[in-house]
């Protein structure tokens, strides 16, 4: 694996940008590292001010390209349009969503759009990067966003947090499995962040943005970056995430299920 990433001048892809971690690791990877940005989201308005905004402030190149990434042919079609006439070096993996209640009271569309979005747009877009970069034998890097929530079984989250389990394992193995190549895969785990997936699922009454272990969104992202370009396997970013991180694995499972069972009920 190459040492350091310098993404200086060089082109990043941020999925998720139109909101939460993903605007703000678009504003990190333009202000603190001079990247020229391709930002995707179905919100084109938002992603249109994204992109008006870093390019007056950071003086970069920024290219706005809608998509539903829960569509197969939309996401190979966005990969497509982004390398067509430049390198992306850097793929930020970050859209997601969440549903926060009994799994029973979930209907069908909503766990599909979890499983799509989560984990097989993840999958098709990491693949999609990987196999880029191999072409290139590029130094590249692909940031997984995952969540601490795969670390458990997070009652009243049941789909979210097994597809949260997934991404972790799927980018640890790819990382175990292509150790040697030039690119690199990270996983990156937070605990809680104050964005809209937070007060739209209902999670904020439990955990309210300034509580333990509920990261403000930039402070978040700025972990995340620096995760990317040091090219960590897997990173949990702050001091509560860590201890929930490492208390997940020395105690009895059962305890903190129903520690979480408290924590989390409706
Ligand atoms: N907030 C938390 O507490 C927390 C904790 C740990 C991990 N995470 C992870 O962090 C990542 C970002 O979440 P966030 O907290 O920033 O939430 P957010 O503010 O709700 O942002 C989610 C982003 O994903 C995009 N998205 C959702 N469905 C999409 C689809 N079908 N196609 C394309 N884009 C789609 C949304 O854009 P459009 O709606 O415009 O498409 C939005 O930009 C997620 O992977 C989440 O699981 C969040």
């Amino acid at each position: 694996m190459a040492s350091k990433l310098d993404l200086t001048g060089r082109w990043a892809l941020v999925t998720g940008a139109s909101s939460g971690l993903g605007r703000e690791i678009a504003r990190v990877l333009a202000r603190e590292h001079r990247a020229n940005l391709v930002v995707t989201a179905r919100r084109q308005d938002r992603l249109d001010a994204l992109r008006e905004e870093v390019v007056r402030e950071f003086g970069i190149e920024c290219v706005a390209l809608p998509a539903d990434l829960t569509d197969p042919a939309a996401l190979d079609a966005l990969f497509a349009d982004a390398t067509r006439d430049r390198a992306i070096d850097a793929v930020i993996v970050n859209a997601g969503m969440t549903f926060y209640g009994a799994h029973d009271d979930a209907t069908d569309d909503v766990i599909d759009a979890i499983l799509a979005t989560n984990v097989d747009a993840a999958v098709r877009l990491t693949t999609r990067a990987l196999a880029d970069f191999d072409r290139r034998a590029a130094d590249g890097a692909v940031l997984l966003v995952s969540s601490l929530a795969g670390e458990f079984g997070l009652p009243y989250q049941a789909a979210y947090s097994g597809t949260k389990a997934f991404v972790t394992r799927f980018g640890r193995a790819l990382r175990s499995e292509r150790r040697g190549r030039p690119s690199s895969i990270t996983v990156f785990a937070p605990g809680g962040i104050a964005t809209e997936m937070l007060d739209d699922s209902g999670l904020a009454k439990k955990f309210a943005p300034g509580s333990a272990g509920v990261m403000a969104a930039d402070r978040c992202a700025r972990g995340a970056v620096d995760a990317l370009v040091a090219r960590r396997g897997f990173v949990v970013p702050g001091f509560v995430n860590k201890l929930g991180y490492v208390a997940s694995r020395l105690l009895p499972t059962a305890c903190t299920q129903a520690l979480l069972r408290r924590a989390y009920r409706l």
